[in-house]
C-alpha cells in the first residue's frame, strides 16, 4: 500500500531539537514523511510553492513548526486545502508564548490546528489520526498505542496506591478493631471488626493438599499470599473487577468487605494440568484450544465435587444471571492476569476463584489469588512456582513462593 506522506516543515534549523519527538512517533508508526526547512519570512516564495504543490507531491497532512513571530503554519495553510498542524516552538525570549499566539490566532477561513508549545508528539499523533481515517492499519496501531499508554498509567496508579498505603501504615492509622474469629479455613482465619461491613483476613503458613490428607507448613507463605493477593486484587479493581479488598493492615492481615461466600469454586484453565489431566488423560502442559471453566461445589466433607450449571440452579447456589456475571468476571480476570504475568515471565496455567455477595447483593471477587490457588510456571524453564511443589514433594517450596513475590512486587 502506498504510504501517505506527511510534510514536516520548520522555520529554522534551530527548531530541529524540538521536533525529535514528532519524528520518532512518525517513524514508530511507519508513516512516510519529508523534513524541510522553509521560512515564511526568509523563503516566502518557497513556502508558497511548497504548499501549492503539496497535494500533487503526494502529501496528505502538513506539520509546520516555528518560533517567535511564527507565521509558517499560517502561510502554508493559506496556500493549500490540506490540513495544517502548527507547532509553536519555545524561544529564549518569551518562552514560546509569542509563537503560540502567532500560530493559534488565525483569522476566520484559514484554520491551523495548533498543538501545545513544543508539542511535536501531539502534532505527529494528530497527523496520524487524520491519515488513519482512511488507513485501517494505522487505525489499529493507534488503538494499540492508546492501550499501551493506559496500561502505563494504570501501573503508575498502582505504585501510587502502594505509596499511599505505606504513608497510612507509617501514621499507624490501622485503628480497625479486630474482634472475634468467625471462621478458620485451611490457609486463613477471618475475624469480625468493629465495622459491621468489614472483616479482617489473617493468612497462615499452614499448607494442606488432597483435601487435607497431606499437611505441612510453608514458612512465610501467609505473608507472601497476603501481599500477592492484595497486589493482584488492586490491579483487577483498576481494570473494573469488583473485589473484597479494602486495605492491607499488616504483613499477614488485610481488611476486606464482608461477604457471604458463594459456595462455588470457579476453576479457569488455560493449559492442561492437575485434576483435568488426570480426569481426561490430557498430558500436563498441553495448550488447550480454548479456556476451560469448571465449577466445584465448595464442601470439604464432599471433597469439593465438580458440578455444572444445572446443579448450581437446582441447588440454588446462584441464579442464571449471577452465574453469567461470575463467568464473565472469571474470563476477564484470566485475560488480565495472563497478560500481566506474561510480562513477568510467568505462565498462568490454571487457577481457582471464589466470589462473595455483599449485603447489597453485589457479587464481588473474594478469597485469594496466590501460589496456593494458581498454577504458575516460569514461561521459559516451565519450572513450577506454586503449591504443586508442596503437593508433589518437588522441594524448594518456599523458594518458589518467594520468587513469585519477587517478580510481582520486586521484593
Ligand atoms: O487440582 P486441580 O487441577 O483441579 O486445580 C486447578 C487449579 O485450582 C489449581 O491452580 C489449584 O491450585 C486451584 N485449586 C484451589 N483450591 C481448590 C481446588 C483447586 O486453589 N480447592
Amino acid at each position: 500500500m502506498l504510504k501517505k506522506k506527511v510534510a514536516l516543515l520548520m522555520g529554522s534549523d534551530s527548531d530541529f531539537p524540538s521536533l525529535k519527538g514528532c519524528i520518532k512517533i512518525l517513524k514508530d508508526f511507519g508513516v512516510d514523511f519529508e523534513l524541510h526547512i522553509i521560512s515564511a519570512h526568509r523563503t516566502p516564495r518557497k513556502a508558497a510553492e511548497f504548499s501549492e504543490n503539496a497535494i500533487k507531491n503526494g502529501f496528505s497532512v502538513i506539520i509546520a513548526a516555528a518560533g517567535k513571530a511564527a507565521h509558517l503554519a499560517g502561510v502554508i495553510a493559506a496556500h493549500t486545502i490540506l490540513p495544517v498542524i502548527g507547532i509553536p516552538i519555545k524561544s529564549s525570549t518569551l518562552d514560546g508564548l509569542d509563537a503560540l499566539l502567532s500560530t493559534v490566532q488565525m483569522p476566520k477561513g484559514v484554520p491551523v490546528a495548533t498543538v501545545a508549545i513544543d508539542g511535536g508528539e501531539n502534532a505527529a499523533l494528530l497527523a496520524i489520526q487524520i491519515l488513519a481515517i482512511s488507513d485501517s492499519d494505522l487505525a489499529k496501531k493507534l488503538t494499540v498505542y492508546k492501550e499501551t499508554m493506559a496500561n502505563e498509567i494504570n501501573k503508575k496508579d498502582l505504585e501510587l496506591q502502594r505509596e499511599v498505603e505505606q504513608i497510612w501504615k507509617m501514621k499507624g492509622n490501622n485503628s480497625m478493631k479486630k474482634m472475634e474469629q468467625i471462621y478458620e479455613g485451611k490457609a486463613k482465619k477471618v475475624f469480625k471488626t468493629d465495622d459491621l461491613q468489614l472483616f479482617i483476613v489473617d493468612y497462615k503458613d499452614d499448607a494442606t493438599a488432597f483435601n487435607g490428607e497431606k499437611k505441612g507448613t510453608i514458612e512465610g507463605k501467609g505473608i507472601i499470599n497476603n501481599k500477592v493477593t492484595n497486589h493482584l486484587m488492586k490491579m483487577l479493581e483498576l481494570k473494573g473487577i469488583p473485589t473484597h479488598f479494602v486495605k492491607e493492615l499488616s504483613e499477614r492481615e488485610t481488611l476486606v468487605k464482608k461477604v457471604k461466600i458463594i459456595p462455588i469454586e470457579v476453576i479457569v484453565r488455560n493449559i492442561a494440568a492437575g485434576s483435568l489431566s488426570k480426569r481426561l488423560g490430557i498430558p500436563e502442559g498441553t495448550k488447550m484450544k480454548s479456556t476451560v471453566l469448571e465449577f466445584c461445589y465448595k464442601d470439604d466433607a464432599l471433597g469439593d465435587p465438580m458440578i455444572n450449571d444445572y446443579h448450581i440452579f437446582a441447588m440454588d447456589l446462584a441464579t442464571k444471571q449471577e452465574l453469567e456475571l461470575i463467568a464473565d468476571y472469571s474470563f476477564k480476570i484470566n485475560k488480565y492476569l495472563s497478560e500481566y504475568l506474561k510480562d513477568l515471565q510467568i505462565e498462568l496455567i490454571d487457577f481457582k476463584l471464589e466470589y462473595g455477595k455483599t449485603d447489597d447483593g453485589e457479587i464481588i471477587l473474594a478469597d485469594e489469588i496466590s501460589p496456593d490457588t494458581c498454577r504458575f510456571w516460569d514461561s521459559v524453564t516451565k519450572e513450577k512456582l506454586d503449591k504443586d511443589r508442596f503437593r508433589r514433594d518437588l522441594g524448594n517450596v518456599e523458594g518458589a513462593y518467594q520468587e513469585i513475590m519477587k517478580r510481582l512486587l520486586g521484593k
